[in-house]
């Protein structure tokens, strides 16, 4: 009986496609590939997991690739899976990623620069009083959010004290802010894979936004690293436990020195419009995603 890998990949944007290079390239290893693997059909029936008639329990290794449809019951699945297979990336580096506050703490407990940040429980918030006459200005986040969305600019007391009832509101554990930092509305997305460097663009805010997202009118151009900006994306990467990352870093006018903004568990391959535009890192990162997949998918194989 060969290797099988177990995979659900993101089939918008050209993922369709990326996934059909992917499943070519294990075959020719000997590996099969069982795509579109959604955990929101599979059921768990004592200690086995279903997917239809697949037995995912049965395979070798399985790689979780789909940012935009993690529900609760998907991420509770994640996490049994990865009690009895190897997963890219692994059950803990995904829900660490998922968190900006739990990064961000892991980041600058490894040493890596990031945003200051506070975190407060929500009837403490006399600590964001406290802390906006020291910083000046900060971010509200929301720590599992995405796309920019969410993210609220606080430029002065006055605009905290119209914010504070509307947070109340909302029935939230904590606040989590973070200083708001002075840059040029420039980032860079550096991708990692297997600690190895895959690729990097830059992403630009629209107009008066500071947002780089795209989701937030932000666009992608061609932008080299320096190696600086490599070192600081592979050990981010590598302190988070992911095998899989896009690594957000800007560079702080303030403290002179760049910092990590985001670690991203799924950073989605260049578009075909990106890749018109010169994105050209796909190829690689197939690559070594294939290598890494062979790699663990072995190791797991063997001791079966
Ligand atoms: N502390 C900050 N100071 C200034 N700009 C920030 C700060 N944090 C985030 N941003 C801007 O907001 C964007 C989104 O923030 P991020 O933390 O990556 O959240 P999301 O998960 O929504 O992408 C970043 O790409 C950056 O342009
Ligand atoms: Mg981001």
């Amino acid at each position: 009986m060969s290797r099988k890998v177990g995979m659900w990949l993101y089939q918008n944007g050209g993922g369709d496609k990326i996934e059909k290079k992917i499943i070519k390239k294990l075959k020719a290893r000997g590996i099969e590939t069982l795509p579109g693997i959604n955990p929101r059909h599979a059921i768990a029936k004592n200690g086995t997991i279903y997917h239809g008639d697949t037995r995912i329990n049965d395979l070798d290794l399985f790689f979780s690739y789909n940012a935009g449809e993690q529900t609760q019951y998907q991420v509770f699945l994640y996490q049994a899976l990865n009690r009895i297979m190897p997963m890219i990336n692994s059950y803990e580096a995904f829900s660490l990623t998922e968190d900006k506050f739990q990064t961000s703490f892991v980041l600058q407990n490894h040493g890596i620069a990031t945003p200051d940040f506070k975190l407060c429980h929500r009837d403490d918030s006399e600590q964001l009083r406290s802390i906006i006459r020291k910083w000046d200005k900060m971010v509200y986040k929301p720590t599992d959010g995405w796309g920019g969305i969410g993210l609220t600019k606080i430029e002065n007391e006055a605009t905290l004290d119209m914010l504070l009832p509307l947070l109340n509101q909302m029935d939230l554990r904590f606040f989590y802010v973070e200083k708001f930092l002075q840059y040029d509305n420039t980032d860079y997305r550096v991708d990692i894979v297997d600690g190895q460097f895959v690729g990097c663009y830059g992403r630009k805010a629209s107009g008066s936004d500071w947002r780089t997202n795209i989701t937030s009118g932000g666009s992608v151009f061609l932008r080299e690293p320096n190696d600086e900006i490599v070192d600081l994306a592979i050990k981010a990467s590598k302190v988070c436990g992911v095998d899989i990352s896009g690594v957000d870093i800007i560079y702080d006018r303030e403290k002179e020195e760049y910092v990590v903004i985001e670690v991203n568990g799924i950073p989605a391959f260049a578009t075909p419009e990106q890749e018109k535009l010169g994105l050209n890192f796909n190829k690689k990162k197939i690559n070594l995603i294939v290598d890494m997949i062979d790699r663990k998918s072995a190791e797991h194989y063997k001791n079966k």
